[in-house]
């Protein structure tokens, strides 16, 4: 590949994360879609990963699973010893709420992690490394803002500070090497197999329930929702045709407030306002999310391919269809389950 970027599809992937919600999606967008593509899936099976949502590609020909952190050096550069022609690392601590009650392996996984891969590609420029980051890098904007690839990053959480931290990391190891790395910073991702900690799949599976639904504060802030198919075909095109040491905003546009999202989850499961708890706001709550893509859309031609009321539906029937997925999870009964089927050899 060259510093303008790849002149074919990269075709051995290392994706990192892949056990979780956007990783386990996007380990699927690639083998359906990228025929002559081989993914290793490397996952650290924290508390969010979970290899139900990989089941499906236990004996897939050209996928491997394999169990370990991204923090260990050693590891990585084993991998890509076995062959990597692109890296696309998702792996991070993700939860706003548990980053405010301990940053530890925020600030280990999201910064440190991104130094692993950042010296791995240093020894081996010819990879290309895409780093998965976020909105929340921006923090909160103003009624009228909207923030480009240039603005200012003015994280206000532990999460997304550790997720600027790495960001920030890997494009200097871009600059200071002339690396092939890129950089992708997302709005607020929904669809199948998000971990019922986040706010729609805790909504959906809490209404399905009978339970209410805790809405923070005013439940006035804004946030950009985009279906995570459409992130994985974004992310795609970027490592495909994106250029080193650029940085790409994706979203859909679509700014909803978290009153008019919960009114919809609970249009859709049928379930009336009485269902809704309004409760203590969280600390630091970013009011508004706003980002432009206007640099994805006009340099890679990518454009998001769900409408938002019609990709809430099918995800509220996914859950629905899927309860098997996600009780377990939320009864606690799957980690002990998968792991002790891993530690067997039940599982590759
Ligand atoms: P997730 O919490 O569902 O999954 C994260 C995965 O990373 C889990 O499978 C976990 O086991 C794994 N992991 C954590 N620490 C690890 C480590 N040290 N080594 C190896 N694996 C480790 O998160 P997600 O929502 O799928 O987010 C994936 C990425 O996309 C993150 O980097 C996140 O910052 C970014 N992102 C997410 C959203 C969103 O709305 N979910 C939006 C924009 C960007
Ligand atoms: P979340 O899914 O945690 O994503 P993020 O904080 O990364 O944007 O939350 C989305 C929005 O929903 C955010 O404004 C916080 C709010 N929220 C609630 O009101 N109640 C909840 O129980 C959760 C988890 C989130």
């Amino acid at each position: 590949m060259s510093a303008n970027g790849p002149t074919k599809s990269p075709e051995r992937l290392l994706v990192t994360g892949a056990a979780g919600f956007i990783g386990s999606n996007l380990v699927h967008w690639i083998l359906a879609n990228r025929p002559n593509a081989k993914v290793v899936s490397l996952d650290a099976l924290t508390y969010a990963g979970n290899l139900a949502s990989l089941e499906d590609l236990r004996d897939h020909p050209r996928h491997r699973f394999v169990h370990g952190n991204i923090c260990d050096d050693a590891l990585v550069a084993n991998l890509i010893d076995d062959g990597v022609d692109a890296i696309i690392n998702l792996a991070a601590h993700t939860h706003v709420d548990r980053s405010l009650m301990d940053g530890d392996e925020f600030v280990t996984t999201n910064v440190g992690g991104v130094r692993v891969f950042a010296d791995a590609v240093k020894q081996h420029p010819e990879i290309r490394f895409l780093h998965v980051s976020t909105d929340e890098v921006y923090g909160s904007q103003g009624p009228d803002e909207v923030a480009t690839e240039s603005a200012p990053i003015t994280p206000n959480n532990p999460y997304s500070a550790a997720k600027a931290g790495g960001d920030l990391l890997a494009l200097a190891y871009q600059r200071s090497f002339d690396l092939d790395i890129l950089i992708s910073r997302c709005g607020n991702n929904y669809g199948p197999y998000q971990y019922p900690e986040k706010m729609i799949p805790l909504f959906v599976t809490n209404l399905i329930d009978g339970h209410k639904v805790p809405l923070y504060g005013d439940g006035l802030n804004i946030r950009e929702w985009i279906h995570v198919e459409d992130h994985c075909a974004a992310l795609v095109s970027i490592l495909e045709r994106g250029r080193a040491g650029e940085v790409y905003n994706i979203t859909s546009g679509e700014g909803l407030t978290n009153v008019y999202l919960t009114e919809s989850i609970l249009e859709i499961v049928g379930r009336d306002k009485s269902f809704i708890e309004y409760v203590d706001d969280r600390p630091g709550h970013d009011r508004r999310y706003a980002i432009d893509s206007a640099k994805l859309r006009n340099e890679l031609g990518w454009e998001p391919t769900f409408q938002f009321d019609d990709g809430l539906r099918k995800t509220v029937q996914w859950y629905r269809d899927n309860e098997a997925w996600w009780r377990p999870i939320k009864s606690g009964e799957y980690r002990d389950y998968y792991k002790r089927q891993y530690e067997a050899g039940t599982k590759s």
